[in-house]
């Protein structure tokens, strides 16, 4: 058996699609205004992706911005791990399609279904098999095309979900440095896969006129019940890591939670007694971008001098079904 080893990111790239969507345009669309927006999730704009573009598309293209920052071959490659909800199709996996786009050989992968935790699930079981030993680059990327499963005439989701991807290099950390991903903790309650879910187009529900008749194929939320879960559970999973690496907020550097809607982070940094200029805030932006907002948030926080090498990062998530989880690590570049 090889040897085990710590896994730390060593590299780190997003993509967002050019094609911006303003509050003012949905108010064009829907009975919204750009103040309701903004006052209830945060959100001014978000990216969205054309007819055509899909996961794996802004998957790759996040990969490309990844080697631009950190030049490597490809053929390294041990492992591609993707989250995503919005999958190119339902099968071959978005990680086969990213393998055969890359042009990435020797190689196996697969994708990760934890909704708005998709890429810190993702993180997760990239973590581990570098931890076993027998890995030694793993992707992990987190691509969402939310934006195909929204229906324009439900106000209360339309405005939320933007497009976009992230991916990370995983790599087995050297001897003596402790920059590593610490830790982490997740959940699922499967109890609140009523409150987030898209019924159409599953083997329950195969696609058929009816389905599509009756609006199966979107997303249905109710969006109550998903943000108070959120909030209670964001601050229980971030407590939970904490606590058992006898750490409290004060000892966090960078505070990056998925972005669904600003209330719900700051209702989590306000429970761990945690300043603001800790937290990293990109909603406003790029809405909720799915699996994709916490490699985004780690882009921004990067871009802004906020993310340094050996600060310590904590990453937390809620989403559909419910999944949560909450993850501890010292950045290393
Ligand atoms: O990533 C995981 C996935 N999702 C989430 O985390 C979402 C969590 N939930 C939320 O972020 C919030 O619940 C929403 C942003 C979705 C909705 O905000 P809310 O403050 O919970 O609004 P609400 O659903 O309680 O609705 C309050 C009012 C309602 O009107 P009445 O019944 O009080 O007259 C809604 O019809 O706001 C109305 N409303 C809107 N008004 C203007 C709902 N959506 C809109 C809108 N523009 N877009």
């Amino acid at each position: 058996m090889p040897e085990t080893a710590r896994a730390k990111i060593t590299a780190l790239g997003a993509y967002v699609p050019p094609r911006v969507l303003t509050n003012q345009d949905l108010e064009k669309i829907v009975e919204t205004t750009d103040q309701w927006i903004l006052e209830r999730t945060g959100i001014r704009e978000r990216h969205v992706a054309d007819k055509g573009i899909a996961a794996s598309d802004l998957a790759v293209e996040a990969v490309k911005n990844l080697v631009k920052s950190h030049p490597m071959d490809l053929q390294e490659i041990d492992l591609i791990v993707v989250g995503t909800v919005t999958p190119d199709m339902m099968y071959p996996s978005t990680a086969c399609l990213v393998q055969h786009k890359l042009g990435i050989h020797h190689t196996w992968g697969f994708d990760v279904s934890a909704g708005c935790s998709g890429f810190l699930y993702a993180l997760n079981v990239g973590t581990e098999f570098i931890e076993s030993g027998r890995y030694r680059k793993v992707l992990v990327i987190g691509s969402d095309v939310n934006t195909s499963m929204v229906n324009y005439e439900d106000r209360a989701v339309c405005i939320i979900f933007g497009d976009g991807a992230g991916a990370v290099l995983l790599e087995p950390a050297n001897e003596g440095d402790d920059n590593v991903i610490v830790d982490h903790v997740a959940q699922v309650e499967g109890a609140g896969g009523a409150f987030l879910y898209m019924p159409g187009g599953g083997s329950l529900n195969p696609a058929s006129p009816e389905t599509v008749a009756k609006k199966m194929h979107y997303i249905h939320q109710d969006g109550q019940q998903v943000f108070k879960y959120a909030v209670k559970k964001m601050a229980e999973m971030t407590e939970r890591v904490l606590e058992r690496n006898q750490l409290t907020g004060a000892d966090v550097d960078c505070f990056i939670a998925h972005q669904a809607n600003k209330r719900i982070i700051t209702a989590t940094a306000d429970r761990l007694k945690m300043p603001m200029e800790k937290v990293i805030i990109n909603i406003d932006r790029y809405g909720n971008t799915t699996a994709g907002t916490i490699p985004l948030a780690m882009q921004s926080a990067v871009e802004e001098g906020k993310l340094k090498p050996g600060d310590t990062v904590l990453l937390a998530a809620v989403g559909a079904g419910f999944t949560s989880g909450a993850t501890l690590l010292r950045w290393g570049f």
